[in-house]
C-alpha cells in the first residue's frame, strides 16, 4: 500500500506501517456513540502519523492505535504556536461506499500552511493516503443518514528548542471524529455578532491560511457572540473596519433579488473549500456570483429594503447555515424574516447530495475509498 513522492528524492516510497489498536472499541458502545456524536467529542479508534526530521525527510508513516503524544514542556509548538490544520469529511454513501470531497484541495491548502507557516510541506499524496488509510481502519465509525466522519489532519513543530525559529522536526497526523451538525439547532438558521472590537487578520498576516493561532485569537471574540446570544462572530477588516471578511470558522455569502450572490474576496480570509464548491454549483446553475467587498452598513441597509434575500454562513463543519439574525454594538437586524431562504437550502441540497453520492459529480469532487 505505499505511495511515492518526490519531494525527498523521487525514489523514496512512503509505506504506511498499518498497526490496529489492540483494545478496540466494541461494536456496542461504538453504536452507543454514534446515535448522537455532536460535533468533535467522539473519536474513533486509530490516527495517522508520519513525521519529519532533517536527517531522514518524511518517514515512519503510521496507523496506529490512537494515543497520547509524548511532548516535552520545551517541544517548540507549546510556545511559539507552529501548528496548521485542516477539516475534511468522509461520507457512507447508501450503497455502503464511503465518499471524500475534494481531499487534494485540503492536501494543498495545507501546504499552502506550512509554507505560510515556515513549516515542512507534506507531499500531497501522503496528505491524502494518511486521510485514506485512516478512513480504511475506521470506516465502522462513519455515522449513517445525515451524519459524516469529520477528519482532522494537522501538524505541530516538535523541536525541543526554546529559540524562535522554524522548528526542525515535526509531527504530522489524522485524527477522526464522528459528527452530526456543527450547530445544535442542525441547518436551521443560526444568529451572528458582528465584532467591533476585534479582528481576525490584517493584509500580509496569516488570515488566509488555517493556523491553530488564527482561532486562539477569535475565541475572546466569539466568547462575545456567545455572551449576545449569538451562534457565531463575524469578523470586519482590520483596515477600515466595515467590511465583512468571515466569520470564527465559516465563509459567508449574501443573496440579492435578482437572484446573484455575493461573498467577500480572498486575502485575509481562509479560501473555502465550500465557498469555491458554491461559487462552482451556483455559476453552474446559471447565478452570477460576484467576489466582492461587502461593508456591514450596506447589509444592513439591503436586510432593511429587501434587496437581500438571504445570507449564509458555509464551511466543512457547518456546511450550509443560513443566517437568521445579525446583532451588534451598533444595533440588531434580521434576515428574511429570520427564516431559512430558498437559495441556501437548495444550494446546501445540491452539495450534500453530491457528497452523499446521491447526485452525478461533474466537478470530479469526489474521492472513492476502495
Ligand atoms: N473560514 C474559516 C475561518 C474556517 O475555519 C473554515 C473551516 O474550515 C472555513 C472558512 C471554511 O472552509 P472549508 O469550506 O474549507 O471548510
Ligand atoms: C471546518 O469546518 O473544518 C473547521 O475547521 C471549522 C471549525 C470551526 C470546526
Amino acid at each position: 500500500m505505499g505511495i511515492s513522492f518526490d519531494a525527498v528524492d523521487g525514489s523514496v516510497w512512503l509505506n504506511f506501517d498499518i498497526q490496529p489498536a489492540a483494545n478496540p472499541t466494541s461494536a456496542t458502545d461504538r453504536t452507543a456513540k454514534l446515535a448522537n456524536p455532536g460535533f468533535g467529542r467522539v473519536f474513533t479508534d486509530h490516527m495517522a502519523i508520519v513525521r519529519y526530521d532533517q536527517a531522514k525527510g518524511w518517514h515512519g508513516a503510521r496507523i496506529e492505535a490512537r494515543a497520547n503524544f509524548p511532548l516535552d514542556p520545551a517541544t517548540a509548538v507549546l510556545h511559539y504556536a507552529q501548528e496548521i490544520f485542516e477539516g475534511l469529511k468522509a461520507y457512507k454513501r447508501d450503497d455502503g461506499g464511503v465518499n471524500l470531497f475534494r481531499p487534494d484541495a485540503n492536501a494543498r491548502r495545507f501546504r499552502n500552511s506550512a509554507d505560510r507557516m515556515a513549516m515542512a510541506q507534506l507531499p500531497e499524496p501522503v496528505f491524502i493516503e494518511a486521510v485514506e488509510q485512516l478512513v480504511r481502519a475506521d470506516r465502522d465509525w462513519i455515522p449513517g443518514g445525515e451524519g459524516s466522519l469529520y477528519l482532522r489532519p494537522f501538524m505541530i513543530a516538535n523541536e525541543v528548542f526554546l529559540g524562535v525559529k522554524p522548528s526542525a522536526e515535526y509531527i504530522f497526523a489524522v485524527i477522526a471524529s464522528p459528527v452530526g451538525s456543527y450547530f445544535k439547532g442542525g441547518p436551521a438558521p443560526v444568529s451572528i455578532w458582528v465584532s467591533e472590537n476585534y479582528t481576525r487578520a490584517a493584509i500580509g498576516g496569516t488570515g488566509s491560511v488555517k493556523c491553530g493561532g488564527n482561532y486562539a485569537a477569535s475565541l475572546r471574540a466569539q466568547a462575545e457572540a456567545i455572551e449576545r446570544g449569538c451562534d457565531q462572530v463575524v469578523f470586519l477588516d482590520a483596515l477600515e473596519r466595515r467590511y465583512i471578511e468571515e466569520l470564527g470558522g465559516m465563509n459567508v455569502f449574501f443573496v440579492f433579488d435578482d437572484g446573484s450572490l455575493s461573498t467577500p474576496p480572498l486575502g485575509t480570509i481562509l479560501p473555502g473549500i465550500t465557498r469555491d464548491s458554491i461559487i462552482a454549483l451556483a455559476k453552474a446553475s446559471g447565478a452570477q456570483v460576484r467576489e466582492e467587498p461587502y461593508t456591514i452598513e450596506q447589509w444592513r441597509a439591503d436586510a432593511a429594503s429587501g434587496r437581500l434575500k438571504e445570507a449564509f454562513a458555509c464551511g466543512t463543519a457547518a456546511v450550509i447555515s443560513p443566517i437568521g439574525q445579525v446583532r451588534s454594538a451598533s444595533g440588531d437586524f434580521s434576515i428574511n424574516g429570520g427564516a431559512a431562504g430558498p437559495v441556501a437550502m437548495g444550494l446546501r441540497k445540491q452539495l450534500v447530495d453530491i457528497q452523499y453520492g446521491r447526485a452525478p459529480d461533474p466537478h470530479n469532487w469526489i474521492r472513492n475509498v476502495a
